[in-house]
């Protein structure tokens, strides 16, 4: 592993402009950059946390070679995370004659804007999902619009202005699509391959070269803050004040974004974003594609990676339930050496997991279901978009020829100090037929396994019970029996 170049200065694109920084600050966040720096005062601060989406902005980055665009939350998007990215804002859009860009003049016609706080944050969420897809399905419009709060439209002047936009023009003739090759050479020039080292003492972050001088790094500064999309650490900055250097920034790393298959394994990678990890999760596994859908809103799912998820250790994460149930692994890895453990071994206590000093998680191993094997989970909130989950259950059955239970695991968030495995309430069930009656009687065993508390998101008690209710929703579909209703999302208007 031998040492990288070191290069001590950021260098991106801002809108046309070619960016050289050589004072940042670890904390520095992109929104307070454009506004105070730049006086780019179009993107907005509303919630500073990630919520509202009246920040948003577009970062392009090359992957594997192609220029992907993505929208992001500005307020928590730390500046140092941009080396080698091209970020787009709302300044960029209308013509230098002024002309309003198509989802702008959209927005207009169609009365999507009324005080006007969130509309920046809505155009540039739009124009993401426009570029991507021209005419896109009211499903698309409203995810893409999931992570963007209006408190005057209403939205549903903003989804009529979502269907229309390519009426105003096309996308294959848009700027960013018409420069794309020139924005991708000057992108590739700005890799060359160098380590990031920018300021010293509590003023100090650094970009590995690649995941070995990652590797390295860390073990050299155990206390360093790692970064990788900062959808928890940007809210440490904003709104915990906390001290975080030295910062050392891993979203941009190729290697931690790999998601492999073999011998019936899905490999993937800690940088692997939800957005990324959907693709190949969601196809594979589609009760977990379907969960990853229900993360933030679509700026946090193309920041925030299946390896922060794990690595922060929350009780309610969503990924680690499921991932429990499916007898997931954890590559863990301290300068040259891995090892690998159960992730339910990973999560110790409440604050304490199962990582050394030096040591990051490099990938988790996920079997995927044997063919016939049953794996469902459910995520409960007070509502259903961008909400922390309240409590997540997640089911992983086998059954024998004779219909009795051969194999199952089940896992919950959200009812004890971490995400954990139901050991008594499985015990119940293993080697019984798979019966309603089976299931009622293994529902009393909720109470060995776990002993919820009151929160702000639930009661001790609605978690108890929706906990067991969870169990036997499973239960009756694997029987095949139909909910009497289910809620219509996407109401055409
Ligand atoms: C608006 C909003 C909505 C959200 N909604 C949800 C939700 O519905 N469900 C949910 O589960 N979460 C949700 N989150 C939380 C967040 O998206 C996740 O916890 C996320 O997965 C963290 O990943 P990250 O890459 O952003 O981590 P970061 O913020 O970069 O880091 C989180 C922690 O993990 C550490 N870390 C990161 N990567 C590694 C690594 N490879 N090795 C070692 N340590 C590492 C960091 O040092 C830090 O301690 C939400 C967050 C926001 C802001
Ligand atoms: S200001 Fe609300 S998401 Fe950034
Ligand atoms: S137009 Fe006022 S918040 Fe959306």
């Amino acid at each position: 592993m031998a040492k990288p170049k070191v290069r001590c200065e950021l260098r991106f694109i801002l809108n046309a402009e070619d960016v050289t920084l050589v004072d940042v600050a670890p904390d520095a966040t992109l929104l307070d950059y454009l506004r105070l720096d730049r006086s780019l005062r179009g993107s907005k601060e509303g919630c500073a946390e990630g919520d509202c989406g009246a920040c948003t902005v577009l970062v392009g980055r090359l992957s594997d070679g192609a220029l992907v665009y993505e929208s992001v939350n500005a307020c928590i998007r730390f500046l140092g995370s941009l080396d080698g990215t091209h970020v787009v804002t709302i300044e960029h859009l209308s013509g230098r004659d002024g002309r309003l860009h198509p989802v702008q003049q959209a927005m207009v016609d169609f009365h999507g804007s009324q005080c006007g706080f969130c509309t920046p944050g809505f155009v540039m969420s739009l124009y993401a999902l426009w570029m991507r897809e021209p005419d896109p399905s009211d499903e698309a419009i409203e995810k893409a619009l999931q992570g963007n709060l209006c408190r005057c439209t209403g939205y549903e002047a903003i989804v009529r202005a979502a269907r229309s936009i390519s009426g105003y023009g096309k996308a294959a003739k848009d700027p960013l699509a018409v420069e794309r090759q020139s924005i991708a050479a000057r992108l590739a020039a700005l890799r060359d391959g160098s380590r990031v080292e920018i300021g010293a003492g509590d003023r100090r972050l650094v970009i590995p070269a690649d995941v070995d001088d990652f590797a390295r790094v860390l073990e050299q500064n155990p206390s360093a803050t790692v970064v990788a999309g900062a959808t928890d650490v940007g809210l440490w900055v904003t709104k915990f004040m906390r001290e975080i250097s030295p910062v050392v920034f891993i979203g941009g790393l190729d290697v931690l974004k790999s998601i492999s298959e073999a011998d019936g394994v899905l490999t993937v990678g800690a940088g692997v974003t939800y957005t990324e990890a959907q693709a190949a999760l969601g196809r594979r596994i589609p009760a977990l594609g379907a969960l990853l859908d229900r993360i933030g809103g679509e700026q946090v799912r193309n920041m925030g990676t299946i390896g922060g998820n794990i690595a922060n250790g929350s009780p309610i994460g969503d990924t680690p339930p499921p991932l429990i149930a499916l007898g997931a692994t954890l590559v863990l890895r301290k300068g040259r050496r891995r090892r690998e453990i159960p992730l339910e071994t990973y999560f110790v206590a409440y604050g304490k997991q199962d990582r050394r000093p030096g040591e990051f998680v490099e990938a988790v191993k996920v079997p995927l279901p044997s063919r016939g094997a049953k794996f469902a989970v459910y995520k409960v909130t007070k509502r259903r978009d961008e909400d922390i989950t309240a409590t997540l259950g997640a089911f992983h059955l086998q059954l024998a020829k004779d219909g009795t239970v051969k194999a199952i695991r089940i896992a919950y968030g959200g009812m004890a100090a971490t995400p954990k495995r139901a050991a008594a309430v499985e015990a119940a069930l293993l080697g019984r037929p798979w019966t309603e009656a089976t299931v009622s009687e293994a529902m009393g065993a909720f109470a060995t396994d776990f002993t919820p508390l009151t929160d702000m998101r639930a009661s001790a008690e609605y978690r108890a019970l929706a906990a067991r209710n969870l169990l036997m929703r499973f239960y009756l579909e694997t029987a095949g029996v139909k909910a009497p209703f289910t809620v219509k999302r996407h109401e055409a208007a």
